[in-house]
């Protein structure tokens, strides 16, 4: 068996769904936040301990301030509804990104990952205002400034997912094969699946598949 403690998602494709079946792409993000909630709770049946989930990147800035707003709207509400449901389920939630939002999300963010600091059966971590290279200019500066020496060890120490060990798998939904600025230190060894669906079309048997295809794959890391 490969160990399985770590999933890592790209959820691609909100937008063209919501083009194609609402003629809003925006309705494609909140059909999208439904998938996530299946993710979730299949993710718990596999007692998995991570789930990492790229919700926005540092170059999704370049959307139309409409969309921006209401994917931000969407994670407000979804947070003001369901942190206490997450927090009862035993999730913590840690955001990986700055926090550089509207100081009610800002507020909202912290006190979410407050709440849920010690729980322990799933740890959800959302990228937010993520980018890899955001992200590891970030770390060489810490090192430099520490004098810290640049090893493997000490780089991860400065990542954001810093505790987090690395993903095991990475799906990429919405038939694009790229990886766009994505955990591109973490995934050096990640097994990827690119997913012809579009997020909101993916589901609980599109991920079972993945975790079977996942357990044939003989995972080298360099040996014969
Ligand atoms: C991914 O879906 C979700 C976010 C980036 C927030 P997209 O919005 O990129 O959907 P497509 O790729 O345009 O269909
Ligand atoms: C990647 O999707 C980011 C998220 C899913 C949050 P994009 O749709 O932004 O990626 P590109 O720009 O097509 O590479
Ligand atoms: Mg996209």
């Amino acid at each position: 068996m490969n160990r399985l403690n770590h999933v890592a998602i790209i959820m691609d494709g909100n937008g063209r769904w919501g083009l194609k079946h609402k003629k809003s792409r925006n309705a494609g993000h909140k059909a999208g936040l439904k998938t996530v909630e299946k993710i979730i709770k299949t993710t718990i049946k596999n007692k998995i301990k991570y789930l990492t989930l790229y919700a926005f990147s540092t170059e999704n800035w370049k959307r139309p301030k409409k969309e921006i707003n209401f994917l931000f709207n969407l994670l407000e509400n979804f947070l003001t509804e369901r942190i206490d449901d997450l927090h009862k389920q035993n999730i913590k939630l840690k955001i990986i990104g700055e926090k550089i939002f509207s100081s009610k999300l800002n507020k909202l963010l912290r006190l979410s990952e407050k709440k849920t600091l010690n729980n322990k059966k799933l740890q959800i971590n959302l990228a937010l205002n993520y980018g890899s290279k955001t992200e590891l200019i970030s770390a060489f500066k810490k090192l430099q400034k520490n004098k810290v020496k640049i090893s493997e060890y000490n780089i991860k120490k400065y990542l954001l997912t810093n505790k987090i060990p690395d993903p095991d798998i990475l799906i990429r939904t919405g038939n694009t094969q790229r990886l766009s600025n994505f955990l591109l230190w973490q995934l050096a060894y990640t097994e990827i699946f690119f997913e012809k669906k579009l997020w909101p079309d993916f589901n609980e048997k599109d991920f079972g598949k993945i975790l079977n295809k996942y357990q044939k794959i003989r995972r080298n890391f360099g040996r014969v």
